[in-house]
């Protein structure tokens, strides 16, 4: 039966280039994927970027972006990354995109009418400059319990201390530095305490066969209750405040829905996508609609995804799922952290170690690391650590010196002394390994479908070694020299041919170009695992070109060296793109005097200046120097403004123009605003060019 499956990997926030950890992760669903394709199943398998929360919002403003241009420019550089290591995604995609705001509206509305949305007003930390609720990575101060200074809002790193943000000492805003104050707003929150959630939750994870036993085991933690009667199953906040990148929740102005809410459900968009640009279709002639497909009872919904994000998976994701009418995951498979070199965590934020772009960039082969990845994956939330030398070891012990040389010592003789024919049939010795080879099939298909990719490969090396067995006792090279014996030569080295065939089809979910240049060099048309039902018999194959290259240990020195420091840039920032004279004469510069300099009430980064530029009145600008100048310090000194800045209304009242100053790109690193002040000399009004 050909089965139909909808396969996906953890959508990766779009503000920072893909690290070993995602790379682990695709590498994993993609021999999975490419496993059941050669199988005969119809996949799809989809990914998106991650676009939304407000971090992403914030790490836009900071480089002079709109969220939608930011996450675009992320998007260009994933290509690279994927094809590079022959991720076969068949559809990426963006939470942004037109289809996830429709779905995770729809989806809310069902929520809501399904009477599992309530409205609740709570109190939170607000930044009164930024004019924004403030998320907890983004308020720091002193550590409730151990006193630390410059801490988390969630998390003391010093003492390992977890508290509200509103329980810091001193806090401040790690946008702007102001106070944050405490102010109320009505949040979303979905009632996941509700009976009939926890009832179904209760049954969905515990699904005989479904999720990884230690995957049950926490979940079954997060569903106790504590003496106290604290933990369980809470409510789950899914709102944020304006200003937010995200989508509108609706019938509610000014509320977006929390990140997490949306990603997931980015899921559906990206198949939603491809279904609508005739993906499908094309594939495999299947001209359902999106909507038909999802609906269709036969289909299977699989995750990967990263053991940190358990909890939204298995709980509120297909809470989200079920209580809006929608078919619940099949499956979800979690998969550990990738560590290099012993344990030296490779997280989201610090993906230092092994970069991707530089490996490849090196001109590493990306089968090898698939290779080593996928001989170290089993179907557990196990941690992976990529060493150095085992790597080297495997890659050249292993996949070379027991696979790949299979080929190159038959190939040789093949060519030269029978024009590349195979023989038609072939001694009892050598059919009675290639039967075994084939007798192992099920075995193998069985550990990919199980995700024992471990277990798979060293499968798969046992019969390669089987087969080196036969060609050291056989001693094709021997033979070759013998008169009379050329019959003899021609068999075994067909043996070792078709036993060479036998193991790429078994390889091939995990090197797919590998095993694209051995049908080339075969001659055969692309390898599945029916393939093996078939012999070569008196086929003509190929001339044999090096498969292969060893692991040179020079070039993992190399991936692991430091980086170069980085290009001295002036002041920690680029130069922005050169300009003609007629864009800088845009911009109207004009000698002012400080009339007058205010603090503002309620802004601790605020003056109010007073300037004059010879216009026969004064404008009012405000400024973020407060951290820098006393009033007192500006009062009747010259400076330089913009004076044809369209007139911005600010929380405090309209600023008309702006003052220049001076600041490193790092001000925490190099604290320091300095306000311009011309030579002795120049007027209030006179232009500066
Ligand atoms: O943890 C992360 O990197 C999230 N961006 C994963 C989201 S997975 C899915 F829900 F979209
Ligand atoms: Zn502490």
């Amino acid at each position: 039966m050909t089965r139909q499956l909808f396969v996906t990997t953890a959508l990766p926030y779009a503000n920072g280039k893909f690290h070993i950890g995602h790379i682990m992760e695709y590498i994993q669903a993609d021999i999975w994927v490419r496993f059941q394709r050669m199988r005969g199943h119809q996949v799809h398998f989809v990914g998106a970027d991650d676009a939304h929360g407000a971090p992403i919002m914030i790490a836009a403003e900071k480089a002079g972006k709109t969220p939608q241009q930011f996450v675009a420019d992320i998007a260009a550089g994933r290509k690279e990354y994927l094809d590079g290591f022959h991720i076969s995604f068949d559809n990426w995609h963006s939470t942004d995109g037109v289809e996830n705001h429709e779905l995770a509206q729809d989806i809310y509305r069902g929520l809501r009418d399904n009477g599992l949305i309530e409205v609740r007003a709570i109190e939170q930390f607000f930044d009164p400059d930024k004019g924004m609720f403030l998320p907890d990575r983004f308020i720091k101060g002193e550590c409730p319990k151990c006193g630390a200074k410059d801490q988390y809002g969630d998390s003391c790193e010093s003492c390992g201390a977890v508290y509200a943000p509103t329980e810091l000492k001193n806090p401040y805003s790690a946008l702007s530095g102001a106070t944050p104050v405490l102010k109320t707003s009505d949040h979303y929150f979905f009632r996941l305490s509700d009976p009939r959630c926890v009832e179904f939750l209760q049954n969905w994870t515990t699904e005989p066969g479904k999720l990884q036993p230690e995957v049950l085991n926490k979940i079954k933690e997060w569903f106790t209750k504590d003496e106290e009667g604290q933990g369980g199953l809470g409510d789950w906040d899914i709102s944020r405040d304006a200003p937010y990148f995200g989508i509108e929740i609706p019938d509610a102005p000014g509320k977006f829905f929390y990140v997490w809410l949306d990603a997931p459900i980015g899921y559906l968009a990206s198949l939603k996508n491809w279904f609508d640009k005739g993906g499908p279709a094309a594939k495999y002639g299947d001209t359902r609609s999106f909507a038909e497909f999802m609906a269709s009872p036969d289909i299977e919904q699989y995750h990967f995804i990263g053991k940190d994000i358990t909890y939204f998976h298995t709980l509120f994701w297909p809470a989200t799922l079920h209580f809006s009418g929608r078919r619940t995951p099949t499956n979800v498979f979690v998969h550990g952290f990738m560590t290099v070199n012993n344990g030296e965590k490779m997280s989201k934020s610090r993906g230092t170690g092994l970069d991707p772009l530089k490996y490849l960039s090196l001109g590493m082969n990306p089968e090898w690391l698939r290779y080593y990845i996928a001989a170290k994956l089993n179907s557990h939330v196990e941690d992976v650590d990529f060493n150095r030398d085992d790597f080297t070891a495997r890659v050249n012990a292993d996949l070379i010196g027991k696979y790949v040389n299979i080929a190159s010592r038959a190939a040789g003789f093949i060519a030269k002394r029978f024009g590349g024919r195979l023989s038609a049939d072939v001694g009892v010795e050598g059919r009675v390994l290639l039967d075994t080879l084939r007798a192992h099939r099920d075995t193998v298909t069985g550990l990919y479908e199980a995700r024992e990719f471990g277990k798979v490969l060293r499968e798969i090396m046992a019969l390669a070694d089987r087969v080196n067995e036969y060609v050291d006792q056989n001693k094709p090279w021997e033979i070759a020299k013998q008169a009379g014996q050329d019959a003899v030569l021609q068999d075994v080295c067909t043996v070792c041919i078709e036993a060479f065939r036998l193991l790429t089809i078994y390889l091939k979910p995990v090197l797919p170009a590998l095993a694209a240049q051995v049908e080339a060099f075969l001659q055969v048309e692309p390898l599945d695992f029916h393939a093996t039902e078939r012999a070569l018999g008196a086929h003509v194959i190929g001339s044999y070109q090096h498969l292969m290259q060893r692991v040179d240990p020079k070039l993992l020195e190399e991936l692991f060296a430091a980086p170069e420091p980085e290009k001295l840039i002036p002041g920690g920032e680029e130069l922005a793109p050169e300009i003609k004279i007629d864009d800088f004469t845009k911009v109207d510069l004009r000698i002012a005097k400080i009339v007058k300099a205010e603090t503002v009430d309620g802004s601790t980064k605020l003056l109010r200046l007073t300037l004059d530029v010879g216009e026969g009145r004064t404008r009012n600008v405000f400024s973020g120097i407060a951290g820098a100048y006393k009033p007192e310090d500006l009062t009747g000194k010259l400076t330089v403004m913009v004076a044809n800045l369209a007139p911005r209304k600010m929380k405090f009242g309209v600023s008309e123009g702006m003052v220049l100053a001076a600041s490193h790109a790092d001000e925490k690193a190099n604290p320091g605003v300095f306000v311009l002040e011309p030579f002795p000399g120049a007027q209030p009004g006179m232009r500066v060019r």
